[in-house]
């Protein structure tokens, strides 16, 4: 596989572009913001999103997307969640069945509540047969740029597919094991971000190990029921893409999810939070997201239930956490 295209400059699109441009003759990144992509033409480098990182010389930053597809071997889409459906159906008409299609976003669609392989899928299939990956993990994508030592996962249900993507992206900083279990790696990927949120609020809040490590531990615990009562796997959800991840997002200062709670720890309105992010924090749409996905697959998500609290209705980060404590008690 010669050409791979990436639809998406984000952080973790560009970083990606880094990561795995060693791995291909020619790659290409789509960039959405036409000013931006002028900038990075000249300057090599994201200065909005991935800032202090050249770009190699293989690597061709276009704002055109039928430029950025034609002759591609593997499409690698890194765009926001609530962005997908969209960007494939344009993509639709550059699109040849023998193209892999790896998605790299994390989170779920909002209302229809799809994973992300699932709404690929179902565009791609009115004029191809989809051949569907996704890869995730512990990546942050400035760690990722560094090429500092990263493992995650790519899962398809075909495993012919994931062994393709596991040979043409593993260099000697980026580690892919690969799983069949997609439901179980996306739902990992998406959840988290609820769960770091939470992190987020203890850590603002100036409390310690303990409760962190509770946290990290039932909000496992809650992830792996519902993606279990979806059809996934338990142990995906011990591996890489659901404990691995929740770690790093719960422990790690840059992700984005925690430093929304780390300010809604700190009284700050939602709104505000938000409005001062130039990035997507996706976890919140995850929150709603979750919870109604807890209904419809009748598993308990205590912990997301309380961030819906405090996310929608204001409660407080000290009520959210007394009624997790005083709920009925329980066998683990
Ligand atoms: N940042 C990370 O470390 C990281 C790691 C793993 C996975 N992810 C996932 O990757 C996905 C992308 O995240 P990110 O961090 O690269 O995003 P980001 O917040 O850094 O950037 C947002 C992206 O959306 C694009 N965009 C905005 N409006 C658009 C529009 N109308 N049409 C098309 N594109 C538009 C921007 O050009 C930019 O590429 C998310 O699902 C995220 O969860 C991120």
């Amino acid at each position: 596989m010669k050409n791979l295209s990436i639809i998406g400059a984000g952080s973790w699109g560009t970083a990606l572009a880094v990561v795995l441009a060693p791995r291909f003759p020619r790659v290409r990144l789509w960039v959405y913001e036409a000013d931006l992509a002028r900038r990075m033409h000249l300057s090599r480098e994201n200065d909005v999103y991935l800032p202090g990182f050249q770009l190699a010389d293989n690597v061709e930053v276009v704002n055109d997307l039928p430029a950025a597809l034609g002759a591609a071997d593997v499409v690698l889409s890194v765009m926001p969640s609530h962005l997908v459906q969209r960007l494939y159906r344009e993509m639709l008409p550059y699109l040849h069945e023998s193209m892999l299609f790896v998605s790299a976003t994390k989170g779920l669609e909002n209302g229809s509540l799809r994973r992300m392989s699932e709404v690929i899928g179902e565009v791609l299939s009115a004029r191809m047969e989809p051949r569907v990956a996704v890869i995730s993990g512990p990546t942050f994508a400035k760690e990722v740029a560094r090429f500092e030592p990263t493992a995650l996962v790519v899962a398809s249900s075909v495993q012919a597919i994931a062994d393709k993507i596991q040979a043409a992206f593993s260099g000697p900083t980026f580690r892919l094991y690969t799983s069949q279990d997609t439901i179980g790696v996306e739902i990992g990927g998406s959840i988290k971000n609820v769960v770091a949120i939470g992190a987020g609020v203890l850590h603002g809040m100036g409390l310690g190990h303990n409760p962190m490590a509770a946290l990290i531990t039932r909000g496992l615990a809650e992830i792996t029921r519902l993606a279990v009562a979806m059809g996934g796997q338990p142990l995906t959800l011990a591996g890489l893409a659901g404990l691995g991840d929740l770690v790093l997002t719960c422990n790690g200062d840059l992700s984005r999810n925690r430093t929304v709670g780390v300010e809604l720890a700190h009284g700050r309105k939602l709104d505000e939070i938000v409005g001062s992010m130039k990035m997507v924090a996706e976890g919140i749409k995850t929150t709603n997201a979750a919870v109604d996905l807890a209904k419809r697959y009748s598993v308990e998500m205590p912990i997301a239930e309380q961030m819906f609290q405090m996310i929608n209705f204001g409660v407080s980060p000290r009520d959210a956490i007394q009624r997790l404590m005083e709920r009925s008690l329980k066998g683990e």
